[in-house]
């Protein structure tokens, strides 16, 4: 086992912990409780909590703050993940190898999950116990309130619908992906560097690129997964985005074209971290993970 391999069991194990530590605790009132942490607490690979960890191995920031943003990316996520595979969306049956919220529970119920997750995750973020001084908190609350709303994911999701059935063009494709996929995926890296009281314009301006870069190449995995990796390993229905006919990297470029455009970006992320010499180390082997991955 190298040395990644190690940081990332030991990392994984990690989030799994703060994850739990941070869910409301269970309640006899309602199932909303249960069902938020049936949503969150359920396998997922917990690629940008990763990467927040990677970049905080390049600043200096409070771990309080680091676990905070660890949490309201990850609840984020998960909560845009069970809006997605409601049926007014993806109508998606299977998540993370189990149920998806809505069938496991009630399509009310998954509704109120995500709309409960995103409270929590902003919650975390304005707790006064943060660490950071005022104006670099105000300014995390503000990038992920940007990545998720009208201008980031929201918009991402409203042209994934508009989208489907019509042949659009690469520009299309890639804003679309920009603001569905990679806007949290930046937002995640870029709250890291601004957890440290005294991070420099540099480091920030090369994160953000990476960032970018990793974004566009995840969702374009995601795409190729859709079509190449088997149920079993996925844990979610694949071939779905075409039989719905999607718009995809896949749908417009094919598969050859898009496993280079994705290895286009890997090597952009690996070029834009170089100045951090050493120090990338984990960055980079969190772009090859991305790369590589077969779920
Ligand atoms: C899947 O994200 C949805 C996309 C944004 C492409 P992940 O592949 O990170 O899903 P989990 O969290 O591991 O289940
Ligand atoms: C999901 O994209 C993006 C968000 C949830 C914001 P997909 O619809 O491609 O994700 P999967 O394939 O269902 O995980
Ligand atoms: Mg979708
Ligand atoms: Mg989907
Ligand atoms: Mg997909």
């Amino acid at each position: 086992m190298n040395d990644f391999h190690d940081w990332l069991f030991q990392k994984q194990a990690f989030v799994e912990f703060v994850l739990e530590k941070n869910l409301p605790k269970a309640s006899d009132e309602t199932h909303l409780n249960e069902a938020i942490k049936y949503s969150v607490l359920n396998g997922g690979k917990r690629m940008r909590s990763l990467l927040v960890l990677a970049v905080a191995e390049i600043v200096e920031a409070p771990p309080i703050a680091i676990e905070n943003i660890i949490c309201a990316v990850e609840f984020i996520h998960a909560y845009s993940l069970v809006h997605d595979d409601m049926p007014c969306m993806d109508n998606d049956d299977l998540r993370r190898g189990k149920l998806s919220c809505h069938k496991k529970f009630s399509e009310s119920t998954a509704l109120l999950v995500g709309d409960s997750l995103q409270s929590i995750a902003f919650s975390l973020l304005s707790s006064p116990s943060l660490q950071i001084n005022p104006k670099n908190q105000l300014q995390i609350i503000h990038i992920l309130a940007n990545a998720i709303g009208i201008e980031g994911m929201a918009k991402g999701q409203a042209l994934d619908i508009e989208n489907t059935n019509k042949k659009i063009s690469l520009d299309k494709l890639m804003v679309m992906h920009r603001f569905k996929t990679g806007a949290l995926i930046n937002s995640a890296c870029l709250m890291a560097v601004l957890a440290s009281n005294n991070y420099d314009k540099k480091t920030l301006d090369i994160i953000d690129t990476y960032s970018k870069s990793i974004g566009l190449m995840f969702q374009i995995k995601d795409d190729i997964l859709d079509k190449e990796a088997s149920q079993e390993v996925l844990g979610k229905t694949p071939g779905k985005d075409e039989k719905y006919n999607k718009a995809t990297f896949l749908s417009l470029l094919g598969i050859t074209k898009s496993k280079e455009l994705a290895a286009k970006y890997y090597e952009e992320a690996l070029t834009v971290i170089k100045p951090f010499g050493d120090k990338a180390y984990y960055l980079a082997s969190m772009a090859e993970l991305i790369m590589t991955r077969s779920h």
